[in-house]
C-alpha cells in the first residue's frame, strides 16, 4: 500500500503517463500542421516561375546604372537613367521612329528616372547589352544586340538594325519611391 501511495504522490501514474504522452504528441501534431499551412501563404519557387508578381527593392541601383533580373522566367532590364538620358530620350522626333512612342509612354509619371523592359531583343530574341558596366550601350547609349546589330536608345526604342519593334515594358507599378512590383 505504501509503495502506491507513493507512486500516486510523487510519480505519474500509467493513466498520467498516457495524458501527458497524448498532449505531447497533440503538440507536434498540431506544429505539424501549421508549418504546412504557413508555407502554403507563400509562393513557392513553381508559383513564382508560373508568374507570381515579384518586388524588386531599387536602392541599390546608382543613377546611370542598370540591373537584369528574371520574371516568369524572361529577363527584365531595370536602369536608373541620368538626366542627360531622359533629356536624349525626350527630345526625338517621335514620328522619325521605326516604332513610334513617346518616351512618356514608356515610364510612369513622376518616376521618368526608371526605365523597366523585356530584355530581349525584338528581332531574334538575343540579349542585349547595355545594362550593366563596361557592356555596349550602341549608337544611341541604350542598348546594343551583337546579334545582328540592333542599337536602341534610352528609353529602349529601336532606333538601327533589323530589330522591328521597341523593347517591351512589362506590367509593374511603384509601390513607394524605392521599390516596383512587376506582374
Ligand atoms: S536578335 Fe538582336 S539583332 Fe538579331
Amino acid at each position: 500500500m505504501a509503495e502506491a501511495k507513493a507512486t500516486q504522490a510523487g510519480e505519474p501514474t500509467r493513466r498520467d503517463m498516457l495524458f501527458l504522452a497524448t498532449g505531447v504528441m497533440g503538440a507536434v501534431g498540431v506544429a505539424g500542421v501549421a508549418v504546412p499551412f504557413i508555407r502554403q501563404l507563400a509562393p513557392n519557387a513553381q508559383t513564382i516561375a508560373a508568374g507570381a508578381p515579384i518586388e524588386v527593392d531599387l536602392t541599390p541601383v546608382a543613377e546611370g546604372q542598370g540591373i537584369k533580373l528574371f520574371w516568369r522566367g524572361k529577363l527584365i532590364f531595370v536602369r536608373n537613367r541620368t538626366k542627360a538620358e531622359i533629356e536624349e530620350a525626350q527630345k526625338v522626333n517621335v514620328a522619325s521612329l521605326p516604332d513610334p512612342q513617346p518616351d512618356s509612354a514608356r515610364v510612369k509619371p513622376g518616376k521618368e528616372q526608371w526605365l523597366v523592359l523585356y530584355g530581349s531583343c525584338t528581332h531574334l530574341g538575343c540579349i542585349p547589352g547595355g545594362s550593366a558596366v563596361g557592356e555596349v550601350r550602341g549608337d544611341y547609349n541604350g542598348w546594343f544586340c551583337p546579334c545582328h546589330g540592333s542599337h536602341y536608345d534610352t528609353s529602349g526604342r529601336i532606333r538601327k538594325g533589323p530589330a522591328p519593334a521597341n523593347l517591351p515594358v512589362p506590367p509593374y507599378a511603384f509601390l513607394n519611391d524605392s521599390k516596383i512590383r512587376i506582374g
